[in-house]
């Protein structure tokens, strides 16, 4: 018996996911979703000297959406926000051994959450942040590449 298209490294995540629930002072906090499954993400970020020292979430989501979260976190702690910032969601799906390519926009929630939390954190220590399309992350074009090998 085996997982169906699921690496067991997703399967890890959804059934243990790292870094659940709430950073209560966190220094970022960033919610995304995508329109068309209706799922949700919720991310929190601490940062100290620029580099993210804790990342907790909440995903109200499919098992791909709870495992790329999972990963996502494991990820951006102890990079610099320049480095979490250029995390991309093939990046975290890769990590997990893969995704079946219907779940490659489960990965772009993480992404995007992480992005998000990144977001608040400068709009609230420089006044400025980023240049976020809303929605760009639900175009087709933004999934480069192709999981069928
Ligand atoms: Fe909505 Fe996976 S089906 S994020």
């Amino acid at each position: 018996m085996t997982s169906g298209p699921y690496s067991s490294k997703v399967m890890d995540h959804f059934a243990n996911p790292r870094n659940v629930g709430v950073i209560e002072d966190a220094d970022g906090v960033g919610t995304v979703g995508n329109p068309v499954c209706g799922d949700i993400m919720k991310m929190y970020i601490k940062v100290q000297n620029g580099h993210i020292t804790d990342a907790k979430f909440q995903t109200f989501g499919c098992g791909a959406a709870i495992a790329t979260s999972s990963m996502a976190t494991e990820m951006i702690k102890g990079k610099t926000v320049e480095e979490a910032l250029e995390l991309s969601n093939r990046a975290v799906a890769e990590a997990l051994g893969g995704l079946p390519p219907v779940k490659m926009h489960c990965s772009v929630l993480a992404e995007e959450a992480v992005r998000s939390a990144i977001d608040d954190y400068l709009r609230k220590t420089t006044g400025k942040g980023l240049e976020i399309e809303k929605g760009a992350y639900l175009h087709e074009d933004h999934e480069h590449g192709h999981e069928d090998g």
